[in-house]
């Protein structure tokens, strides 16, 4: 059926029906966040292609294959942002969020990835990100963490996600814990693909993430990261996960949990659901104490999320939970004729004056009393108004009930606020 040109691959349009789920989730986030203190950023979706090069890390797969990256006209390299993190400690040192201050932000917006496209896996998908500099206590990570937990309370998904946690230690320790791990990966190197071969001297850490079956048996007894963590990375870990525990908030130390993007120190988490195949995590982040040094600033301890719409939309379906929107018309308004259309416009501008909150459709176009009327019932509104020959004659309004069985009422004009208002509280 489709013919002309058509979206990018993994390029999704929002359509009316889907918008108002957007617009619900963002209406809740932009809440919570209020709940918290936290501030909104906006920064642009495209950045120079090195702060992500070097913020992610040459070796992960986001630089490596999935970045969006092209010369502009000046033959500067550009790449479409793949992630918030790097582009919010860029807008934020510029500005100088970062200058003997705290910052506790927020963003909503596209991401773009090369990746290939599946269910809860696209090439432009959006993320919910929240960062907070200038924090180095286990306390940021845990109210980011609580903050993510009351998001999923508020839309109905908390019972079906589940908390993975762990810690990568400091720069120092998880070098030590490296040279370990790649001694142990050269003793096995019969085992591993080829993938984890060109990965062994770059990023061998990656190489425990990796979901090969036939790897399993030498991953499971490789290094673990925690045997190198010096007693105040450990100490730190200890903190969050008592103040986890405190709020009655249960995890799971995940140890094989080493994140794609290499910016991270200490604690990382991942909330991840069985209910979507394998896209499981809908959310993800950690400390990122050292990046906005590598990216020539004071050392600034840092920690962040970033939660996938897509994603977490996609789970809300899945669970038969996508219904019950109040995005529904209250009223419809019909007319015939020139002149009755033009009275009913007027009404409904009235009303809407009136009521700001409600939410009134106008039919403005032709048809006859039956299809507008068909017109009205698939709105879901609650009332029709209605203004016919009669109605215009005698100045009155016929009010009709949809969505019960009631009499219809026929009301003066002038007296329609006030008979709309008792209605309202009615209905
Ligand atoms: P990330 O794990 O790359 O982390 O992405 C975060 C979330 O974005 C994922 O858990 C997933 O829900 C969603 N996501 C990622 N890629 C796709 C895709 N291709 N299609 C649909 N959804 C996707 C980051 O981006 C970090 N910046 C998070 C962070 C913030 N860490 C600290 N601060």
């Amino acid at each position: 059926m489709a013919k002309g040109i058509q979206a990018i691959r993994g390029m999704n349009d929002i359509l009316p029906t889907e918008s108002a789920y957007w617009q619900w989730f963002e209406a809740i986030a932009r809440d919570v966040m209020a709940a918290y203190g936290y501030q909104e950023i906006r920064f642009p979706i495209a950045e120079k292609t090195e702060l992500f090069v070097r913020g992610i890390g040459e070796a992960t797969d986001v630089v490596e294959k999935e970045m969006y990256s092209f010369e502009d006209k000046s033959g500067e390299s550009v790449t479409l942002r793949p992630e918030g993190t790097a582009s919010c400690v860029r807008a934020a040192m510029q500005h100088g969020l970062l200058h003997n201050q705290q910052q506790k932000l927020y963003y909503l917006g596209p991401m773009f990835r090369y990746e290939r496209p599946q269910k809860g896996r696209y090439r432009q998908f959006h993320q919910f990100g929240v960062e907070v500099f200038g924090y180095h206590q286990a306390e940021l990570d845990a109210e980011i963490i609580f903050l993510s937990a009351n998001l999923f309370k508020r839309v109905g998904v908390f019972d079906h996600v589940t908390l993975h946690i762990n810690s990568l230690g400091t720069i120092e320790e998880r070098l030590a814990h490296r040279t370990a791990l790649i001694a142990y990966l050269q003793d096995n190197k019969a085992v591993l693909d080829e993938d984890s071969v060109r990965r062994l001297e770059k990023n061998p850490l990656r190489i425990l993430d990796s979901k090969n079956p036939a790897m399993q048996e030498m991953i499971e007894s490789a290094p673990s990261l925690l045997d190198y963590l010096t007693e105040e990375s450990l100490a730190h870990f200890e903190r969050l996960k008592t103040l986890l525990s405190a709020a009655g908030l249960s995890y799971r130390v995940n140890p094989r949990l080493v994140r794609g993007l290499d910016y991270y120190s200490r604690t990382v988490f991942e909330w991840m659901t069985d209910r979507l195949g394998s896209q499981a995590a809908i959310c993800a982040g950690g400390r990122y104490d050292g990046l906005v040094e590598q990216f020539g600033g004071k050392t600034t301890p840092a920690v962040g999320f970033g939660l996938g719409i897509e994603r977490l939309l996609l789970l809300i379906e899945t669970l038969g939970q996508k219904t019950g929107l109040e995005n529904q018309p209250h009223i419809y308004c019909i007319a015939t004729g020139a002149e009755e259309t033009t009275q009913a416009v007027v009404i409904a501008e009235q009303l809407r004056r009136a009521f700001p909150g409600l939410r009134i459709l106008s039919h403005c176009d032709v048809g006859s009393f039956k299809s507008q009327f068909k017109k009205a019932d698939k709105s879901m509104a609650k009332l029709a108004l209605v203004i016919g020959e009669d109605e215009l004659a005698k100045e009155t309004v016929t009010i009709k009930f949809l969505r019960e069985q009631r009499e219809q009422i026929s009301c003066a004009q002038r007296e329609l606020v006030t008979m709309i208002e008792t209605i309202l509280k009615e209905v």
